[in-house]
């Protein structure tokens, strides 16, 4: 359903990979409440095919770039202008991947080579975006900028690993930028910590199937969906959040204020099965 809260507004969306992305769900709903977008990914994924399906869909150019290419970004933000006709008064950065995760490497074992990736892929390379378009003038006056967060930024998760400091990394940007881009040309800039949601990236978590259900059962709403994530980037993008900024917002389901839920517990009890004793007694071991 359109509320045409973005009518007449100019975008950039990243990190839309496949159908699963957030990335593709908040272009998909920012085409629908009226904006006029562009679309960017890395020359890999833009190569493997779907998201040209994406951009061809909703009428919008696909720019490759790698986002921790500073020179790739100055021409993401010269190009979308062009095509759009003005500033930008939206980005989205939807994007994340940890080397360290990939080769299965754990946090007491971390390669620092591919830490300074991790970190550069998912947390610098919003403040290189950033930079870049400010110092392009890119943005419209009061524009809003939004990065996707995890709530193992503030707490540790088993298995998020060196991703976990990159999402610290990320909302310190959204704040140290924030100041300085809200006061000179009232831009906003925010991060949403999402729900674990099923997608390829989430998916390369250890133990991603019984975060997602814990999450699941701890939240009084549940877990947030990509869509539902979609929703909630439209309402920050839109002139209704004028004077949100520097902020981390949850989009979890409550589950960031929940120490226990009953349907987390019972689960929990329910581990307790096979150690009981013949006459149904819990042996603690
Ligand atoms: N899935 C979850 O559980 C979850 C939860 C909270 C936050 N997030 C965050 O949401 C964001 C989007 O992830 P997703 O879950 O939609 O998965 P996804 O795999 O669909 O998206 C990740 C994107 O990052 C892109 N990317 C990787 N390296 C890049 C580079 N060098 N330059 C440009 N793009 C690059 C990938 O091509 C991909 O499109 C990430 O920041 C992720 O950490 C995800």
């Amino acid at each position: 359903m359109s509320n045409n809260l973005l009518k007449g507004k100019r975008g950039i969306v990243f990190g839309a990979l496949n159908d699963m992305s957030i990335a593709w769900k908040v272009a998909e709903r920012a085409v629908e409440e009226g904006a006029i977008i562009t679309l960017t990914n890395t020359p890999v994924a833009c190569r493997m095919g779907t998201v040209t399906e994406l951009a061809e869909r909703l009428n919008a150019e696909l720019i490759p770039a790698d986002a921790t290419s500073v020179e790739d970004l100055q021409q993401v933000f010269v190009r979308s202008q062009e095509v759009l006709g003005g500033k930008i008064d939206f980005v989205l950065h939807s994007i994340g991947m940890s080397p360290n995760v990939r080769k299965r490497r754990t946090y007491d074992d971390l390669d620092y080579n591919l830490l300074s990736s991790t970190l550069d892929v998912s947390a610098i390379s919003f403040h290189k975006m950033i930079q870049v378009a400010k110092k392009q003038d890119a943005m419209a006056e009061g524009a809003s900028i939004v990065a996707l967060s995890y709530v193992a930024a503030q707490r540790t998760f088993y298995g998020y690993n060196d991703m976990a400091d990159a999402k610290s990394l990320l909302e310190s940007i959204a704040r140290s930028f924030g100041y300085i881009y809200g006061r000179e040309k009232g831009v906003r800039i925010n991060t949403i910590s999402q729900s674990p949601t099923m997608t390829t990236a989430g998916s390369g978590v250890k133990g991603f199937d019984g975060l997602l259900d814990f999450a699941d059962k701890m939240s009084p709403l549940g877990n947030a969906s990509a869509a539902e994530c979609a929703d909630y980037c439209m309402v920050l993008f839109s002139d209704l959040t004028r004077k949100v900024t520097m902020q981390n917002l949850y989009h979890d389901g409550g589950f960031s204020s929940m120490g226990m839920s009953l349907r987390a517990m019972n689960q929990y009890n329910k581990s307790f099965d096979e150690f009981k004793d013949e006459n149904g007694n819990i042996i603690y071991g």
